[in-house]
């Protein structure tokens, strides 16, 4: 049997491959090292502390965040956004949260949760249900006085959208509201700046768009906001241990536990990489396969002919370059997307993911939801994302192939599994 290539369309989820030298700071940690970090003052627990140290220094890079000990490591961007909104829900006070009809499951979730539990009411925004971008007034006429956070995904894994952050930041810290911002799909490919931004919270996974390794994420702390936001975990750090009370001092506050160290060492190599390159030549590159993609779905050049794409097909979201990142959801008249997905993969080898992507709102923006195409199968999207390793030709291999796909169920239509 013949060895099918195997592209990679699903950076969204998490990025491969990753760099070489990631592999190789984890294994190195492993065999050579091994100790947890700041439990023992013997050189490889003290040498696993500093590694842990480097890395929160790389990203403060990255990010200009001020202050490497305000980089909390988590185990995603879900656990990072979970310490965000519960930390700063005050128990015994009215809450009121504002977000987006864009935003992912990981902050829907924790937000019905806290308001079926009555401790929080919220403001879902609505968005251009062409783009899926928000207006930024939108979000100052939802601010409530018991406003305790606006939380906004930076880039949609749905549609790619990137939010206004710098206004929304502006906005609400003209109001004096914390802004919580989920850089799930942000962080990696388009440059993200804490301060630049005014953002107060920021989520981001070490797995994705920073090349390290599932397991790993940070949320990054404005200095200062430590004083009014709860832990979620409480336990040992390796520090003060006379003390049965949770330490003040950062980052220990917030990391109780033994630390993934060996994950973090990788995402410490995969920020490196990212460093060495630059954000900007990364973002460069990302631009010019966006560029291809939309390019190859069109079935003539004309970017911003919404007439012009391949038969049957749709994109969600921005058209665009400016306004969108390399996450691209289609779907095909007639073409479930689970389907759609698997011809891409039996006849191509190409892997994509299909579904409604852990966002069903933006799905019901996009009008992609299950509500709006009536069953299960139909709904949601085929979602192709673009990573750093991925080439222009790797691209035009796979709109070429939606091409061909588009075309043959245009003239026959292929949603059974022997079409
Ligand atoms: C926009 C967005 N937010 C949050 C998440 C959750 O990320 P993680 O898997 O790192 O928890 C994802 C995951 O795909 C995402 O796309």
């Amino acid at each position: 049997m013949s060895q099918q290539r195997r592209l990679y369309f699903d950076n969204a989820a998490t990025s491969f491959p990753k760099p070489a030298r990631v592999l190789a700071a984890m294994q190195e940690y492993a065999t050579s090292l091994g100790a947890s970090p700041g439990r023992g003052a013997y050189r490889e627990a003290r040498e696993a502390g500093e590694r842990l140290h480097t890395c929160r220094v790389r990203l403060a890079t990255l990010l200009n965040a001020p202050s490497p000990d305000h980089i909390i490591f988590t185990l995603n961007t879900t656990d990072a956004l979970n310490l965000a909104i519960h930390g700063l829900i005050r128990p015994d006070q009215p809450n009121h949260a504002v977000t987006t009809r864009m935003d992912h499951n990981s902050v829907l979730r924790p937000l019905n949760r806290l308001q079926s539990e009555a401790l929080l009411e919220q403001t879902r925004v609505p968005v251009d249900p062409d783009t899926g971008i928000v207006d930024p007034e939108d979000i100052r006429r939802a601010i409530r006085p018991d406003t305790r956070f606006v939380a906004v995904v930076h880039a949609s894994n749905v549609s790619g959208s990137i939010q206004p952050i710098p206004e929304i930041g502006a906005i609400c810290r003209e109001m004096a509201v914390p802004l919580i911002v989920d850089a799930a799909q942000s962080v990696g490919h388009i440059p993200v700046d804490v301060r630049a931004m005014n953002i107060d919270l920021l989520a981001i996974p070490g797995h994705k768009g920073l090349l390290g390794p599932l397991g790993t994420g940070a949320l990054v702390i404005r200095p200062g906001l430590e004083r009014s936001l709860r832990t979620l975990r409480e336990g040992g750090t390796g520090s003060l241990s006379e003390h049965d009370i949770q330490p003040d001092t950062l980052p220990d506050k917030y990391e109780p536990g033994s630390h993934n160290a060996i994950g973090i060492i990788g995402l410490s190599a995969g920020v490196a990489w990212l460093l060495e390159r630059s954000i900007e030549a990364v973002a460069a590159h990302e631009q010019e396969l966006i560029e291809q993609f939309l390019r190859g779905i069109h079935s003539n050049s004309a970017l911003n002919d919404p007439g012009a794409l391949l038969p049957g097909l749709r994109l969600l979201g921005p058209r665009s370059i400016a306004q969108r990142t390399g996450v691209f959801s289609v779907t095909v008249d007639g073409l479930p997307p689970a389907r759609l997905a698997q011809l891409l993969e039996d006849r191509y080898g190409i892997l994509t993911r299909a579904g409604l992507h852990c966002a069903p709102l933006a799905h019901e923006t996009f009008r992609t939801s299950l509500e709006h195409t009536g069953s299960a199968e139909t709904a949601g999207a085929t979602r192709f994302s673009l990573g750093p390793f991925l080439t222009p030709q790797d691209v035009r291999f796979a709109t070429d192939a939606l091409a061909e796909i588009c075309d043959q169920h245009a003239r026959s239509p292929l949603t059974t599994a022997s079409s």
